[in-house]
């Protein structure tokens, strides 16, 4: 099965079970779980705007780092810039944070509401350059199904 086929399943799934629940902290700890099973990632989780900094919010793997500034890191860069991040190689990002020395590649997708960055989803993989083009269109589509003041 091709990644995008994956992912054509792993949208519907998220769709699935998010309907009916507006608790978006449920939503996202559902969200993370089903990414992280689907792909078998190192890190799958979220990170949650609170006013200069992001905030960890519910997540798979091993613990991380839990707060981000405004603009650091690729998550708190992300946030700034509006726009996705595929990271092929953790080491050739300045300014990347390393929550785990076994993190080599890695995306962030910001979550929007009203046109502002309300929260990213952060995924880390074990090998360089998982992510790509399609990761980051599917990932994009799926993160939106996560609605903060639903
Ligand atoms: N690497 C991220 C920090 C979060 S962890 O990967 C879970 C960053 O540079 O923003």
């Amino acid at each position: 099965m091709s990644k995008a086929d994956k992912y054509e399943i792993l949208y519907r799934q998220v769709s699935f079970i998010l309907e009916g629940e507006t608790d978006s902290v449920a939503n996202m700890a559902n969200m993370a779980a089903l990414i992280h099973e689907a792909f078998g990632f190192w890190w799958t989780g979220f990170y949650i705007v609170k006013g200069e900094e992001l905030i960890l919010g519910p997540f798979q793997g091993p613990v991380a780092c839990t707060r981000i500034p405004f603009g650091k890191g690729v998550c708190g860069t992300a946030w700034k810039r509006k726009e996705s991040i595929v990271v092929p190689n953790v080491e050739e990002f300045p300014g990347h944070i390393a929550c785990s020395s076994l993190s080599r590649s890695e995306i962030v997708v910001p979550i929007f509401e009203k046109g502002r960055v309300i929260g990213v989803l952060d995924i880390d993989s074990k090998e360089l350059a998982t992510f790509d083009d399609t990761d980051r269109e599917w990932l994009e589509k799926i993160a939106q199904l996560i609605k903060v003041t639903a």
